[in-house]
């Protein structure tokens, strides 16, 4: 299912991504996909399939509560029609953002993230240090009617550039450069659900 139209990958987003490295949309889906994925979001929570989340890859990965506090579970295809058309959506930006901005993206992987009230993740990179094929992180939020006042913000650190707060808000898009762009999760008020990504590139090869 494409649920994309075709012109969602504007020329506002393609040129803030180039000119400063992150973007945003709101209105990205459907509503009613968007609350289909909340939707789904908290009943794995109910049946307990969100795990805390680690800090780093593989042998180095440990859960640092002191870092970030918030829940996962990554998507698989086939797991639900709502996440396959979320799945679907990522695919159609992807192939948008290549012929856009020629990034060579192979493909994405997602996960749901759920953070409990006063759970954030401290100001960080998206890249890891023993993996180079993160090349664009793409997060979308899942919570209606999100007041300023909650917290909860995705703060943006854009180097030489004033800090930028973005609300958790349904609906909204954020895309931005993984291995430049320092960023963090403030705590928040009440429970954050979202969904969080990364669109890769072909690795290095270091072997
Ligand atoms: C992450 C992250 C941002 C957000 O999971 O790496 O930075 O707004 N998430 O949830
Ligand atoms: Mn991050």
């Amino acid at each position: 299912m494409n649920t994309l139209p075709a012109d969602s990958l504007s020329k506002r987003l393609v040129d803030e991504l180039a000119e400063r490295g992150w973007t945003t949309t709101d209105s990205f889906l459907p509503p009613a996909l968007t609350r289909a994925l909340a939707a789904e979001c908290r009943q794995r929570h109910a049946l307990g399939l969100l795990a805390p989340a680690g800090v780093g890859r593989g042998t180095a990965q440990a859960v640092r509560e002191a870092v970030r506090g918030d829940s996962i579970q990554w998507l698989e295809p086939g797991q639900a029609p709502a996440t396959d058309a979320y799945l679907a959506a990522l695919e159609t930006l992807r192939q948008q953002l290549n012929r856009s901005l020629y990034l060579g993206l192979e493909d994405v992987e997602s996960h749901f993230a759920l953070y409990p009230p006063g759970a954030f993740y401290q100001k960080h990179l998206d890249r890891f240090r023993d993996d180079d094929r993160r090349a664009l992180s793409v997060v979308f939020y899942l919570n209606d009617d999100w007041q300023a006042a909650e917290g909860g913000a995705l703060r943006l650190h854009p180097a030489g550039q004033s800090t930028a707060d973005l609300l958790p808000q349904a609906g909204r898009l954020v895309l931005f450069r993984s291995a430049e762009l320092l960023h963090e999760v403030l705590p928040a008020s009440r429970e954050r659900l979202s969904l969080t990504g990364w669109f890769r590139r072909r690795g290095a090869g270091l072997f």
